[in-house]
């Protein structure tokens, strides 16, 4: 069973570094000015601005949450609770190949702590934690909203369903 105590959200490194400036590429600041003719408000812009932010950056950093935060004319404290409410958001760099385990109900009661636990014990990392050569992050997360083809793994974007061990470890033979 995996460790469920959160990262404390005082730690120093949830704070921004005055040293590090964060800003869109050019490319992505076209994306993000066409999001906002999207949405009747700034703020209702907020969720595909962070997922820009994450396919730019790969993480939503605290840089990145109080330069999303001017963008949008919202508080830091209003983005980074959006960025830890959703799964989705990245709250820390991640390897190559980002393996969420769902955990839920109808995942758990289908042996999704198996692979979970197989995962971890295979690639060497603690539960959330993330290979020595950067390639794999292995996660568990709530219900990925999938629960009829249970347990589920999502890989990046992808979602892999009715899975266990075995296709496990053939999906990782693909991913290296
Ligand atoms: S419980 Fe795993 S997808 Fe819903």
């Amino acid at each position: 069973m995996a460790d469920l105590q959160p990262d404390n959200p005082y730690a120093p490194d949830r704070f921004p570094d005055p040293n590090k400036h964060v800003e869109f590429p050019e490319e992505a600041k076209k994306r993000f000015d066409w999001i906002l003719t999207r949405y009747p408000t700034k703020e209702a812009a907020l969720l595909p601005t962070l997922h820009l932010a994450q396919e730019v950056w790969g993480w939503i950093s605290p840089e990145v949450v109080h330069y999303v935060g001017n963008l949008l004319d919202l508080s830091p404290a209003t983005v980074f609770g959006v960025v830890s409410f959703y799964n989705m958001y990245n709250q820390k760099p991640v390897g190559k190949y980002h393996l969420q385990v769902c955990t839920n109900l109808s995942c758990m009661v289908t042996r999704a702590y198996d692979i979970y636990d197989h995962l971890c014990e295979k690639l060497s990392v603690h539960p959330g934690g993330t290979t020595k050569d950067g390639l794999y992050t292995v996660v568990e997360v709530e219900c990925l909203g999938s629960c009829g083809t249970a347990p589920v793994v999502q890989v990046n974007n992808d979602y892999h369903e009715s899975m266990d061990v075995v296709k496990m470890d053939a999906l990782l033979e693909i991913l290296k």
